[in-house]
């Protein structure tokens, strides 16, 4: 079974994702990182500006070697939203992501374009979304907790420019796939929110 999850950042698709892998004992990929290592790479190179810097990196990452604690940072995530707008650095992850869910007992997927573009097929497939305000607080939470010293409202004009990108683009836009089911956790806690999720999936099994 394939489960494909999409939607905006901080939406609570990573948790979720990571709780029905471990549910129905799925290898997970949060392929967000996979755009967070490119930036990464170029950042690092003072190149994120380079197409041709990205595309380079990101036919030559090496997904054993993500680091998800390193790669979770505020200013990664825009560099990610960056790089992953140019459709050749798109191209160059595609096998990747396919070779990930076509692993025999199936696997779960989370990104922006998962149900769209890398597994069409899937068999259960979840658009997660929350407002902007409530999805700008949890980031401003985890990032606090991780010791990033940052205000709410920067995170909150953060994620509304990363959202405004990531739709906006003709690269594989965020959108919601016409066959997946819309989870809105706005008002929902985490016990909530995997069990409305593993009744959507229960239901496509
Ligand atoms: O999910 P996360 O916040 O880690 O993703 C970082 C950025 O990577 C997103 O804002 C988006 O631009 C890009 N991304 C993407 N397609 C995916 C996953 C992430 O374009 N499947």
């Amino acid at each position: 079974m394939v489960i494909a999850i999409d939607g905006p950042a901080a939406s609570g698709k990573g948790t979720l994702a990571r709780k029905l892998a471990a549910h129905y004992g799925l290898p997970h990929l949060d392929t967000g990182l996979l755009y967070r290592a490119v930036g990464a790479i170029v950042l690092a190179q003072g190149r994120l500006q380079d197409e041709a810097a990205s595309v380079e990196a990101a036919r030559g990452l090496d997904v054993t070697a993500l680091d998800p604690e390193a790669l979770r940072t505020a200013e990664l995530g825009e560099a990610a939203s960056v790089v992953a707008a140019r459709g050749n650095v798109r191209a160059a992850l595609l096998d990747l992501q396919h070779r990930f869910a076509a692993q025999p007992g199936g696997a779960v997927l989370d990104g922006r374009d998962i149900g769209t573009v890398i597994c069409p097929k899937a068999q259960a497939k979840l658009f997660v979304t929350a407002s902007p305000e409530v999805r700008a607080q949890r980031r401003h939470r985890e990032l606090l907790g991780r010791g990033e010293d940052i205000a709410f409202a920067a995170v909150l004009a953060d994620i509304r420019k990363r959202d405004e990108r990531d739709s906006a683009r003709a690269a594989a836009p965020l959108v919601q796939a016409e066959d997946a089911v819309l989870l809105d956790t706005s008002t929902l806690d985490i016990p909530a929110a995997f069990a409305a999720a593993l009744a959507i999936v229960e239901a496509r099994r």
